[in-house]
């Protein structure tokens, strides 16, 4: 039978997965508190309807740094995906341009960017970036994006190291053999010296990655190519128009999915703050929970110009590489569409802040 929402797909994605790649997606940090927030803090708004609008006609299209995308909706980054099905962030890719929306491809992707950008089609790609604490390598992951035609720049700021999942220590997380960091050839196997009883990523993050980046560091990046520069893991409404000042064109309001600080903020929570501090000084787009079509409503109501949706990716090529991945949003795009019809919404320009109730 097929699944009839997210959540079913995720259930059965768990029997097709190792107990090493299930525990790897699915966890949060610490007590998985902001990972069980997210998803509560959704279902706490509550929706105000119009009615007796004609609805007859709907539009889910939108323009994003002036780029068409046929969704509110984007793949968010997520490493490892040939964990999921052998053509991982292939796949993810494939499902991405059928559905004409934008994939964000990871730093820790399992394929190529070069490969990726290969099945990009009509479709939207952007690179997201973590910072290397060899400047060299990273100064190369910005100019082989630019070169392989990546329309963005993301760069994550909320993972200076990596939150600490326990499932992961526990397994002491690794790559299976014939499986490597694609972008990344120096450091292709996640050959680093995994300690006991630790996660080998939280290891590779440690060594490798530089928890000395600052502010300051944004402008370098910003002058390594032309691409526009999004700063995902945004939280509070100063280091928002921080990024602004610092010359980001569109802010991700995230927490990682509940994998890095636990108890940090719910991201709907942060919402409003971060779209306030910015107004129309920059684009706000927000992650963490997304799982149904009422949950994008209350987003956009909020003032995010899209969302990102993360785990029920995983979920979907999991159950059916890439076709699994657009049934996914094909259920997402419908139940966004049912729930504008039912709140007197015929186009996205429709939904304000009057839907929410306060
Ligand atoms: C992530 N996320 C992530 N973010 C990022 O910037 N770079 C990355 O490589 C990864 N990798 C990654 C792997 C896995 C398995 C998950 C689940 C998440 C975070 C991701 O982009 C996003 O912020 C959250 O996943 C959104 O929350 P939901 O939709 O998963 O609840
Ligand atoms: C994660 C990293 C790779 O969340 O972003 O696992």
């Amino acid at each position: 039978m097929k699944p009839l929402n997210l959540f079913e797909y995720e259930t059965l994605a768990k029997d097709n997965l190792s107990q090493m790649a299930w525990d790897y997606y699915v966890s949060g940090a610490g007590d998985e508190v902001t990972l069980r927030n997210n998803r509560y803090a959704w279902e706490r708004f509550q929706l105000r309807p119009r009615m007796l609008v004609d609805v007859s006609q709907r539009n889910l299209s939108t323009q994003i740094f002036g780029i068409s995308q046929e969704l509110p909706i984007l793949i968010a980054p997520m490493a490892f995906q040939c964990l999921a099905n052998p053509a991982g962030e292939i796949a993810t890719a494939k499902a991405a341009a059928n559905m004409g929306i934008t994939m964000i491809l990871s730093t820790m992707a399992t394929k190529s960017m070069e490969e990726v950008a290969a099945v990009k089609q009509q479709g939207n790609q952007w690179f997201q970036l973590y910072v290397h604490r060899d400047r060299g390598l990273t100064k190369s992951l910005v100019e082989r994006a630019y070169n392989s035609g990546f329309q963005a720049l993301c760069l994550t700021v909320d993972a200076p190291l990596l939150g600490r999942r326990e499932r992961d220590a526990r397994n002491q997380f690794a790559l299976p053999p014939g499986m490597t960091l694609a972008n990344l050839a120096t450091y292709k196997d996640l050959e680093i010296t995994q300690q006991e009883g630790e996660s080998g990523l939280f290891a590779y993050f440690a060594q490798q990655l530089d928890p000395g980046l600052t502010w300051a560091d944004v402008e370098w990046l910003r002058s390594l190519s032309p691409l526009p520069l999004i700063i995902k893991g945004i939280l509070r409404g100063d280091d928002a128009l921080r990024a602004v000042e610092h010359g980001a064109n569109g802010i991700i309001v995230s927490n990682h999915g509940g994998r890095q600080l636990d108890g940090a903020i719910a991201t709907i929570d942060a919402l409003q703050e971060v779209v306030t501090a910015v107004g129309s000084q920059a684009e706000v787009l927000v992650d963490g929970g997304i799982r149904r079509g009422t949950d994008i409503l209350k987003a956009l109501a909020l003032g995010a110009k899209a969302v990102l949706v993360g785990r029920p990716i995983l979920w979907g090529l999991a159950v059916g590489g890439s076709q699994g991945v657009q049934h996914i949003l094909e259920l997402l795009r419908d139940e966004l569409d049912l729930a504008m019809a039912l709140s007197g919404c015929p186009t996205l320009g429709d939904i304000d802040f009057s839907l929410i109730k306060l």
